[in-house]
């Protein structure tokens, strides 16, 4: 997949600016704050439906505009060319489309761009809390299986509304029979839902592990093993993948054992006016030769675990989907060493278009890809060199 041409208007320093852009490697150079991430943020908001910096719609309209708009060109690997769009108003429209047709729902979104970003912060994949890891297979399982979204999406309102009744009855509001009874009918709903999205996450850390072992094989010379694992926080659910390693059990009885647990912990729940355990507290390790890296990790280890993370479900994606994201870089070649970062360079180089924004031009010294397109930024505006 990837991104053919771009015009953008009024995204955050960016005035008007068109681009056409090179299929493999493009580069933007200019120093800092004059727009580089920016660039890299309007290109990636299609495929995400928002900011990758997690800003709001309004911060992303320009100081002194009222609305942006933003039009990319892609080419799917099929070859098939796609006009999408996006434009989003100071009164808080927002207009999604895919030639010229609306898109309502988030899910609609999924697979239509696809893309993976690397920032500095992609080091708390590894480091950070629990949430980045769900996140990142959470994102990594709905790109290759749609019904992982729907039931992901469910748990989470089932998760809701559990939240609020435990609340109402702390307050008061509830009385504790009526209590029980919807209760005991959320857990059945969540325990469906929950099934699944284990199953799935089970099945996603199983995809990604060879991929992940094998690019950081590649980004660095040492065979380590390296192992990407669930960690499910349910008893239940880890005493029936741990009893049936190669054979998962089957999603019907996995739920009936969810379903114990959930009601067994129901008294405490109550007494703590909130959900204690499930899903929504699920980890995955991640561990090289026998050390734990999201404890342990060195600071180089850690950062390169990341990366080897984000290239392997990359390739995840081409083996379920045959999709080639397209792949952003932005500044994080300053915190490597000149081998890895050659290395990694050539491997994400090789098979995608991507996108390499930094301030300093040595991150890239003596490289010469073919097709290559570089911009220097400055003051929003952009020239080809
Ligand atoms: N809504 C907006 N309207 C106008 N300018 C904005 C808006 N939001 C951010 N900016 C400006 O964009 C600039 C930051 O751009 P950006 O983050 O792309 O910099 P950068 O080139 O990536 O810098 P660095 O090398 O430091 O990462 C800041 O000067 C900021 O004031
Ligand atoms: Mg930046």
């Amino acid at each position: 997949m990837r991104i053919v041409s771009a015009a953008v208007d009024g995204f955050r320093n960016l005035h008007t600016a068109e681009f056409t852009f090179s299929p493999r490697v493009n580069l933007v150079l200019g120093r800092n704050g004059e727009g580089k991430t920016n660039l890299l943020e309007a290109l990636n908001f299609f495929a995400l439906g928002r900011s990758h910096r997690g800003a709001k719609s309004e911060e992303l309209i320009h100081f002194k505009k009222d609305h942006l708009h933003v039009r990319l060109e892609i080419e799917e690997d099929s070859g098939a060319l796609v006009s999408c769009e996006y434009g989003l108003g100071r009164d808080g429209g927002r207009r999604l489309r895919v030639d010229g047709a609306a898109l309502r729902r988030r899910a609609d979104l999924v697979g239509r761009l696809a893309t993976v970003f690397f920032n500095p912060d992609s080091i708390r994949l590894v480091r950070g809390g629990p949430d980045r890891r769900r996140q990142f297979v959470d994102q990594g399982m709905a790109e290759i299986d749609p019904a992982y979204l729907t039931h992901l999406s469910a748990f989470q309102q089932v998760l809701r509304q559990k939240t609020r009744l435990l609340r109402d009855q702390r307050q008061g509001l509830v009385d504790a029979g009526q209590t029980r009874r919807e209760l005991a009918s959320w857990n059945r709903e969540m325990a469906n839902h929950a099934a699944a999205v284990c199953l799935g996450r089970r099945q996603y850390a199983e995809f990604l592990s060879p991929f992940f072992q094998e690019a950081h094989n590649s980004l660095i010379d040492n065979n380590l093993n390296l192992e990407f694992s669930y960690a499910a926080r349910l008893e239940s659910v880890t005493r029936a993948f741990s009893a049936s390693p190669e054979n998962p059990l089957p999603k019907e009885d996995l739920e009936g054992e969810i379903l114990t647990e959930l009601d067994y912990i129901m008294d405490s729940e109550i007494r703590r006016g909130r959900p204690l355990i499930g899903p929504q507290s699920d980890d995955f390790k991640v561990v090289l030769g026998g050390v734990d890296l999201r404890t342990y990790g060195s600071q180089g280890e850690t950062r390169t675990a990341a990366i080897a993370m984000i290239l392997a479900r990359s390739d995840v994606l081409f083996q379920k989907r045959r999709i080639r994201p397209v792949l952003f870089f932005d500044d994080i070649f300053s915190e490597l060493d000149r081998e890895r970062t050659r290395r990694l360079q050539e491997m994400a180089s090789h098979l995608h278009q991507v996108f390499i924004a930094t301030a300093r031009r040595d991150d890239i010294a003596d490289w010469q890809p073919a097709q290559i397109k570089t911009w220097q930024v400055g003051e929003g505006g952009f020239s080809e060199i």
